[in-house]
């Protein structure tokens, strides 16, 4: 409902929308519209009343709030349901928890900072206030756990194909589901999941984006591998636009593996590769080597050729790409 009031006033620009017509559009009361524009403006919408004449939206806030992000949404149904935290340990522990409770298929839990985000192989990961989209999505695949994976490919390229719309922004996507722009990081994916024998309860994909992270408060450690979309297109972005395009070129991709397999999305997550092609290093949880990365396989395994000719299917560990010759570390 408050998605659609803003909907309507924003299509008003400055010319005031009737407490009237907003109650005949919506079918609700005067004094629901009432009640809906107050909830709004705490949320921190800078609404005003011309007497006589109506409501005009002067500003929003830069906040992902769900009125925000579902003006902006398309899906059918993935993103309906959504739940906003200003702040949390972890959106993917929340997630879980919602998720155990028994949630709907497609609940994103969103929050404009986390006190413990976490990253792939027990990191953590910055997520400092109103300056990224940290969320999460949760998905009840009907695959078997062992094809888990599948979500986390689909994800990635998903948030690829929304980045790089953005003026100056060419990211890529590093195996299995690092998002880099010019070998630095820009997004990153964690997926958990719940499962028992040949069924996925659920699935949790938390997406961190730095969209609007300012270089200067990036962590010592991370600041020269960190990078923002507004670095990249040199001004801040609309996160909220992001976000909404991820979760529409989520669901669509989620749908299409549905009913035409992986073998598409597949394809797509290769066009957009920066590994494939690569000299990698992997560090498997029993042993590290070097090698080319030759493919993925139809489980979303990176396929090694070892440099003693041998090849290694990649499940789990660190791999990381070597740079050009003499340029020293991998990336
Ligand atoms: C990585 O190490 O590259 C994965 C980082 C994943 C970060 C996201 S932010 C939203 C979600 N909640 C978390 O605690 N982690 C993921």
């Amino acid at each position: 409902m408050r998605g659609r009031i803003l909907e309507i006033l924003r299509a008003g620009g400055a010319e005031p929308v009737s407490g009237e017509e907003l109650s005949k559009r919506l079918e609700v009361s005067r004094t629901a519209v009432w009640k809906h524009i107050q909830a709004l403006k705490a949320e921190g919408y800078d609404i005003e009343s011309v007497p006589k004449k109506g409501y005009v939206l002067k500003a929003a806030p830069d906040r992902l709030k769900p009125a925000e992000i579902i003006t902006h949404l398309k899906t059918k149904w993935l993103g309906h349901s959504i739940h906003y935290v200003e702040s949390v340990d972890s959106t993917n522990n929340l997630a879980k928890r919602l998720a155990e409770e028994g949630c709907d298929n497609g609940l994103v839990v969103v929050s404009e900072e986390q006190k413990g985000g976490k990253g792939r192989l027990s990191r953590g990961w910055f997520s400092p206030f109103a300056c990224g989209n940290w969320f999460s999505v949760v998905l009840k695949p009907p695959f078997l756990p062992q094809e888990a994976s599948k979500c986390t490919l689909l994800a990635a390229v998903a948030v690829v194909k929304a980045v790089n719309k953005y003026k100056g922004v060419n990211a890529a996507i590093k195996w299995p589901n690092d998002i880099l722009l010019n070998g630095k990081k820009l997004v990153g994916i964690l997926t958990e999941m719940s499962a028992e024998f040949g069924k996925i309860n659920y699935i949790v994909i938390g997406i961190g984006i730095n969209v609007n992270v300012p270089h200067s408060i990036v962590p010592d450690d991370i600041k020269d591998c960190a990078v923002s979309v507004a670095d990249a297109a040199a001004e801040p972005v609309e996160r909220v636009q992001i976000l909404a395009d991820v979760l529409d070129n989520l669901e669509e991709l989620y749908e299409s593996v549905l009913q035409n397999g992986f073998a598409p999305v597949l394809a797509e997550w290769r066009k957009y590769s920066c590994t494939l092609g690569q000299q990698v290093k992997v560090i498997a949880p029993d042993e590290t080597y070097c090698g080319l990365a030759v493919d993925i396989d139809e489980d979303g395994l990176l396929v090694v050729k070892k440099e003693d000719g041998t090849t290694e299917k990649v499940i789990a560990g660190d791999v990381s790409i070597r740079p050009a010759a003499g340029t020293g570390k991998y990336a």
